[in-house]
């Protein structure tokens, strides 16, 4: 059985990406800091015939991430799909002259550094798959092309740094297909009510990269199923 990790996975964007993936056969851990929040998620899974597992990450912490790792290792053997989804917005994310380092700190922690630190703990468990698969939820506002509006530059910043990543392990990992999506601006808790999308159209390239997409595919960043500008 295939196995997928979402980090961020008790509600929002994360939430249906597990819900679509345990729809298509996938083992789905609903990767989770709120271990009620988490546990609720899992089981609204399993009750709709899918199989979940809940696990308790906060993807800031290392020694959760480690933790998770080898509570994932109890259950099963390998991970075909990591989708790092789990993200913020820091209350004062500004002007760009006036965020203090802190929130730069708090924002880069979880965005960039948190997708780092869980697809380095669990890179041991995503080489035992045939064809693994990392996903790095990311975000338009981070694309370069076309220069910034001044909207949240610290979260902005994170998510360019985040595309980093994705870069640097693509050529690391030359047997994984790694890739950043931007889901578009949807409707969830940090994309509130006026967004134009619905959770399940936000989640839609994410789960065709775990699933379907070509597995040569790798180092892109795309938008509804097709590579965008950095
Ligand atoms: N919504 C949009 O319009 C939009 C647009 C572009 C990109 N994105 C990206 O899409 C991803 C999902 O966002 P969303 O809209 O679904 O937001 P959301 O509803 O606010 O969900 C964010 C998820 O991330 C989790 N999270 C935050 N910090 C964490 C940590 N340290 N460890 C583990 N989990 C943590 C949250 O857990 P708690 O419930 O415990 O806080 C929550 O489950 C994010 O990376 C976001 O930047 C969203």
């Amino acid at each position: 059985m295939k196995t997928a990790l979402i980090t961020g996975a008790n509600k929002g964007i994360g939430r249906d990406v597990a819900r679509q993936l345990a729809g298509k056969g996938f083992h789905v851990f609903v990767g989770a800091r709120n271990a009620k929040a988490g546990h609720k998620a899992a089981e609204e899974i399993a009750k709709d015939g899918g199989k979940a597992t809940f696990l308790k990450i906060d993807v800031a912490n290392s020694d959760s991430v480690r933790t998770a790792a080898g509570g994932f290792s109890n259950v099963a053997d390998h991970l075909d799909v990591l989708v790092n989804n789990a993200g913020i917005i820091v209350d004062g994310d500004g002007a760009i002259l006036e965020i203090s380092d802190d929130v730069l700190r708090k924002t880069l922690e979880t965005n960039t550094l948190g997708a780092l630190r869980v697809t380095r703990a669990f890179a041991p468990l995503l080489r035992k798959s045939k064809a693994p698969r990392v996903i790095n939820v990311s975000s338009g506002g981070g694309q370069l092309t076309g220069g910034a509006d001044g909207w949240a530059p610290a979260y902005c910043i994170s998510k360019t740094a985040l595309n980093g990543v994705t870069v640097q392990l693509a050529a690391a990992l030359p047997k994984f297909a790694v890739n950043s999506v931007c889901p578009g601006w949807v409707r969830t808790d940090m994309g509130g009510r006026n967004a134009t999308r619905s959770v399940q159209e936000g989640a839609d390239t994410i789960v065709w990269l775990a699933s379907e997409a070509p597995q040569e595919l790798t180092g892109k960043f795309l938008r509804d199923r097709n590579e965008i500008s950095w």
